[in-house]
């Protein structure tokens, strides 16, 4: 070991504060220090090659070291490192990368975009347009939102408020008011059947429910993941989404996918929710959208919710979003078209998403589950 490696493995912990970790589980168990990446590889401090099958968090999507990634945001910076969105100025990076959103997403009818630095923003900003939407509808009761068990949306407060797991949730609370769980169809481990057709009429059945309790009147979204990522890699039967599209539309709800894993070709489809034949209303983008190459994020909303800030509202519909950096972290030119295509091609051939099937097929004591959305790249 080199004294540059020995020094960074006694200084990892020292001032660094690792999330999702016990500290103390820190000395016992120390972290792989990864010091570079090469298309799907990845390389520690010790000189050993991995292969990155997680694609960083799940964020990576168009490997690591691509040149032409590295020279558009290089070319960006320097011509003009920032600037804002704020009332007086704009920029070309943002307005094109606007655009781009918006072709690439009009099988589902978006219509604006609002730029942020990570997943957890883009959630946060769906929510907020959602609770103003309604407000610029003059339905300013409609203010909760439901989400499932096992979602993950982020940790921000409004993010972490819509998570439906104890360990995200826990060290925070209070969290924000107005923020329901409810089942969601995990087809192993759920307490009701193991038939997906049935088990999505019970989630179903139960999130009705929950709307009925609260009221819809004071119900503004469902916000839910095309597939859970973090909660376990949960794939639901394929008729989950559409009955919630359903649901939404039966008690005037809007839908919110939370696309921050599944957008932009991870899932197979280039969006989780395309790929269940579903238009939700507002899509949350992060990960893929600039391969982690630098923070970003995208909110978009469809025509529904955007026309809702065409009226004349005055300052009320004034669109609060004072952040200061997402406007010009967008010069990327993102490695879209490789991803469209890839999905392109794998998404006719590909066998039916395995939601139905997969949970079943574990032979030996040691696998319990296996869960996938099969996506393999024909030659
Ligand atoms: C579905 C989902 N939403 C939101 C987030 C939060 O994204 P970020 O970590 O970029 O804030 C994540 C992160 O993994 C996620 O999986």
């Amino acid at each position: 070991m080199n004294s540059s490696n020995a020094w960074l493995k006694a200084h990892n912990a020292v001032h660094l504060m690792h999330p999702m970790q016990d500290p103390k589980g820190l000395k016992d168990n120390q972290p792989v220090i990864i010091e570079s990446g090469d298309g799907v590889h990845i390389t520690d401090v010790d000189g050993r090659r991995f292969l990155d099958l997680q694609g960083g968090l799940w964020c990576v999507n168009a490997g690591y070291g691509r040149k032409e990634i590295v020279d558009a945001v290089t070319e960006q910076m320097h011509k003009l490192a920032y600037y804002s969105l704020f009332p007086g100025s704009t920029n070309p990076a943002a307005i094109a990368l606007s655009q781009k959103l918006i072709e690439i997403t009009e099988p589902e009818g978006m219509a604006k975009v609002s730029f942020g630095l990570g997943g957890a923003d883009a959630v946060e900003s769906a929510l907020k347009i959602a609770r103003q939407y309604w407000k610029l509808e003059g339905q300013s009761d409609k203010y909760k939102f439901i989400s499932l068990y096992n979602g993950y949306h982020g940790l921000n407060f409004g993010g972490m408020s819509a998570c439906g797991g104890i360990a995200w949730r826990s060290s925070y609370e209070p969290l924000m008011p107005g923020f329901i769980q409810v089942e969601g169809p995990h087809l192993y481990r759920n307490p009701f059947t193991q038939d997906p057709e049935e088990l999505v009429e019970i989630c179903a059945q139960l999130m009705e429910r929950q709307i009925e309790l609260q009221g819809a009147h004071t119900v503004a979204a469902i916000i839910a993941e095309p597939i859970q990522g973090a909660g376990g890699v949960i794939v639901p039967p394929a008729s989950y989404w559409p009955r919630l599209r359903q649901i939404a539309d039966k008690y005037n709800i809007l839908l919110i996918a939370d696309e921050v894993i599944t957008g932009l070709g991870r899932s197979g489809a280039l969006f989780g929710s395309r790929g269940w034949g579903v238009k939700p209303d507002i899509m949350c983008l992060a990960k893929g959208i600039s391969s982690g190459y630098v923070p970003l994020s995208a909110t978009l909303v469809n025509q529904r919710v955007a026309s809702a800030w065409e009226r004349d509202a005055g300052f009320t519909s004034v669109y609060m979003h004072g952040y200061t950096y997402p406007a010009i972290r967008c010069p990327v030119q993102l490695d879209w078209r490789r991803s469209i295509s890839l999905c392109a091609r794998t998404w006719p051939t590909t066998p039916r998403w395995s939601a139905n099937t997969s949970w079943s097929a574990c032979g030996n004591s040691k696998t319990s589950t296996v869960r996938s959305v099969t996506c393999v790249e024909r030659g």
